[in-house]
């Protein structure tokens, strides 16, 4: 089903389209370099790159959190440089966001952190469990029953294992009934057991939501078996843009290499 809304035609607007989008700080970091790609709707599409290659950077620019220094990026549909007060508000809240280290609140019951996830979509600050409408909180529990947490939902969320903290952060990102997820080192700090289980989550969610899903990985095998297409990032360009399925081990372990920077390396579905 999810294929067939992504194929049908009806709306080829890709879900994320960058142009020569070239980032650099103040201080003369230059982050990205004429970084330039489409994402189709309903792909999932790891980022693979070492430590310092951009992978966040380029994350915070799709979420709005950065503006490209020339170049251009569309979100949605909507040219970013150009969106302003409730539509840049609303590119926001269709953008979830699944950090390495969580960013749940741990002194807050599950369910409380899940339901704070709608706050995009409330006027005004909630304060405590029940300020939350009952339709929320029923909500909420859905999204966690999806994530198997739902037994757990009034345990205080710094008691959770790493692993369970962020299926429910999985579950507060649904409560924006966002259109992209993206996923910043998601597992990185998660045992190999637990990083099978939120990257399995991540990909049936996005099927059945036809979610677009950009996550940034440091594991190779994790990326090649997970995503439909990886992009590899080195020193701020593309070095690697490639189906999944057409890679193997050596190849994208490409981007980690210590080699000068060559021209991209063009893969396709023939290797
Ligand atoms: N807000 C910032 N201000 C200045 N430099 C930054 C900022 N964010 C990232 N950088 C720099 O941009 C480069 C890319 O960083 P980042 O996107 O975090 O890479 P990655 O996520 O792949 O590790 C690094 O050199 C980093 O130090
Ligand atoms: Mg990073």
């Amino acid at each position: 089903m999810a294929d067939h809304a992504v194929h049908d035609g009806v709306d080829r607007e890709p879900a994320v389209s960058l142009t020569q989008v070239t980032k650099e700080f103040d201080g003369g970091v230059t982050a990205l370099r004429g970084v330039g790609f489409d994402v189709p709707k309903g792909q999932i599409l790891a980022l693979l790159g070492r430590s310092g290659s951009g992978k966040s950077t380029l994350l915070r620019h799709i979420c709005c959190l950065h503006r490209p220094t020339s170049g251009s990026l569309r979100v949605l549909g909507t040219d970013v440089a150009r969106a302003r007060g409730h539509q840049l508000r609303r590119l926001r809240r269709r953008t979830g966001f699944v950090f390495q280290q969580f960013n749940l609140v741990g002194q807050l019951s599950v369910l409380e952190n899940v339901c704070s996830g709608a706050l995009g979509r409330l006027v005004g600050p909630r304060l405590g469990l029940f300020s939350y409408a009952r339709s929320l909180r029923l909500e909420a529990l859905d999204h966690l029953d999806r994530v198997g947490m739902a037994d757990l939902a009034f345990q205080r969320t710094s008691t959770l294992s790493g692993g369970q903290q962020q299926r429910v952060a999985i579950a507060r990102a649904l409560m924006q009934h966002p259109a992209i997820l993206l996923a910043d080192e998601p597992v990185a700090s998660l045992d190999p057991d637990s990083a099978d289980t939120v990257m399995r989550l991540l990909r049936e969610i996005a099927r059945e939501r036809s979610l677009t899903v950009i996550g940034s990985l440091h594991q190779v095998d994790l990326a090649l078996g997970w995503a439909d297409r990886v992009i590899g990032l080195r020193d701020g360009e593309v070095t690697l843009d490639a189906p999944a399925a057409a890679l193997d081990t050596t190849t994208a372990m490409g981007v980690y290499g210590t080699e000068p920077r060559t021209e991209p390396m063009a893969l396709d579905a023939t290797g």
